[in-house]
């Protein structure tokens, strides 16, 4: 999957992500968002915004920049949240993940909900989202991860080979995830009806070195 077929991907659901996607994982965002914020004045990015389904579960004494690789989804949000209303959201920019456009050390947290399973190089993702916190900053993923066994790993395993179709991969695995990362997260829960997703809790070394951030341990 690259990153053509993302855009072409949430261009199709943009229309209908609200209806499909929206409340049946709405739990994990709001776990999501309040893991990510610590205090008051916090500047927050989140990745792959998408149509802003989070936005509203923010307190308004934090700023949160939002960024999309897909204008159709981030023109949904920016008519929802730009405005009077939601005066904590600061910015929704079409940028790539992989390429982050702000200077490094510049949130003091980053959250990415369902998205390190569409976007094309998770470790691209990841690399950019140490680059551009702070030290110590919490770093959380939300995401589905492919199951060990059962039904659902048959089903995953059938729907794998049309991951550019779906715009997902619905075998992204776990383990291979939190090598890219380097690190072990310092807390997983389980979210959504019945736990199918998991909400990672990382936090950025406080001393920064290696290209990801990680200090080697996992
Ligand atoms: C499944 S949607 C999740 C949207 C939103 N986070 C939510 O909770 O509903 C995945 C989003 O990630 C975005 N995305 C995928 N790859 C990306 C990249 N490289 N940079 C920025 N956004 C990306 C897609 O355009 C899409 O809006």
């Amino acid at each position: 999957m690259n990153l053509e077929d993302v855009r072409k991907s949430y261009k199709f659901y943009a229309p209908i992500y609200d209806l499909v996607f929206g409340r049946i994982v709405e739990e994990g965002r709001r776990r999501a968002v309040e893991a990510v914020c610590r205090a008051p004045g916090d500047r927050i990015l989140e990745i792959g915004v998408g149509t802003g389904r989070s936005l509203r579960y923010y307190k308004p004494d934090v700023e949160v920049t939002g960024i999309d690789v897909s204008p159709e989804m981030l023109e949904r949000a920016r008519k929802r949240y730009l405005s009077d209303r939601y005066p904590h959201v600061k910015a929704l920019l079409k940028m790539d993940a992989q390429e982050l456009e702000f200077p490094d050390n510049s949130f003091d947290g980053a959250v990415a909900m369902y998205v390190a399973s569409v976007v094309p190089d998770p470790e691209a993702m990841v690399r950019e989202m140490h680059r551009v916190c702070k030290p110590g900053a919490p770093f959380v993923i939300l995401n589905h991860f492919a199951s060990d066994r059962g039904v659902f790993r048959q089903v995953e395993r059938r729907f794998a080979p049309l991951s550019r179709r779906l715009g997902f991969r619905p075998d992204f695995c776990l383990n291979q995830f939190v090598a890219t990362v380097g690190r072990a997260p310092a807390k997983v829960s389980r979210v959504n009806l019945g736990g199918y997703w998991k909400l990672l809790e990382f936090r950025v070394p406080n001393e920064k070195n290696g290209s990801n951030g990680s200090n080697g341990h996992a």
